[in-house]
């Protein structure tokens, strides 16, 4: 056991895979203490969700939760048919009763080694704004993707119901996480956690470009600065990595696929985001 307990992070659990159900079986807390953001795309169905988020809130003190994309899929195998909004609402609903917080609850304080921080967890979306940039349209951009076949399922599964489309969703949180954002206690800093990266850069390494587009939105892009951010998190992009902006620390920390992480090596863990004094 480690003498102080560390605020941890990891994403994309995708636990619908037996070899990374074998993974969330084995982690465990460092230190009593430990608590542990996970960055969304845990699975596609809701029984697994609650499975892996549950088990993870019986043995870390607290687990706080963004959803990705997977969480907000509607497989036709998934008894929860609900979509859109419903569904969201719905997972909501059974993660706080094991326990997990969730973007739509207060923002926990951690006592950061250099003061409070307020850890936010996001649900913000996209809007297809990361466009290559040949691209000026929403329109073009999903035609070039179509033409290259690297459309996003959630073309398919992700349904904005009530919303006409995914990004008048994504406009609606961004409105909403803002002023919660604005109206956190004592004007802390934050860590920020979300799905998707903040800003466009981390997507510029990525294989398919023109994937971009179901990778965030350009209007979070001064939120690590605007909202005094110590640290971003995100998942999404299965490209474990740290990177600055502005001098802020951005840490994608996906686990991914079998596929992608076995060949590197042994099973990836959580990684360290804050420490503590105390
Ligand atoms: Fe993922
Ligand atoms: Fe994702």
């Amino acid at each position: 056991m480690f003498d102080l307990p560390s605020l941890l992070a990891i994403s994309d659990l995708h636990v619908g895979f037996a070899r990374n159900r074998e993974l969330v079986q084995e982690l465990r807390p460092r230190h009593e203490g430990d608590w542990l953001l996970v960055a969304g795309d845990v699975a596609d169905h809701a029984e697994q969700i609650v499975w892996a988020l549950g088990l993870l809130a019986s043995r870390f003190a607290k687990v706080i939760w963004a959803p990705g994309n997977h969480e907000l899929w509607t497989r036709a195998d998934d008894p929860v048919q609900l979509r859109g909004v419903a569904r969201y609402e719905h997972l909501v609903g059974l993660l706080r009763e094991v326990g997990v917080v969730t973007p739509e609850d207060p923002y926990p304080v951690w006592p950061g080694a250099d003061g409070e921080v307020a850890v936010a967890a996001l649900f913000v979306g996209y809007d297809y704004s990361f466009r290559v940039p040949q691209v000026h349209t929403k329109e073009e951009a999903l035609e070039l993707a179509y033409e290259r076949g690297t459309v996003c399922t959630d073309e398919v599964l992700l349904h904005p119901d009530p919303y006409p489309s995914r990004e008048a969703w994504c406009d609606a949180r961004l409105a909403y996480t803002q002023a919660r954002l604005e109206a956190r206690s004592g004007c802390l800093p934050t860590i920020l956690v979300n799905h998707y990266p903040l800003v466009r850069e981390p997507t510029l390494v990525l294989r398919h470009p023109e994937f971009a587009i179901w990778c965030g939105t350009e209007r979070t892009a001064d939120w690590h600065l605007r909202f005094n951010a110590a640290a971003v998190v995100y998942g999404h992009l299965h490209i474990p990595r740290s990177t600055v902006y502005d001098g802020v620390p951005f840490e994608e920390v996906s686990v991914g696929y079998p596929r992608e992480w076995q060949p590197r090596g042994p099973a990836p863990q959580p990684r360290v985001i804050a420490t503590t004094t105390r």
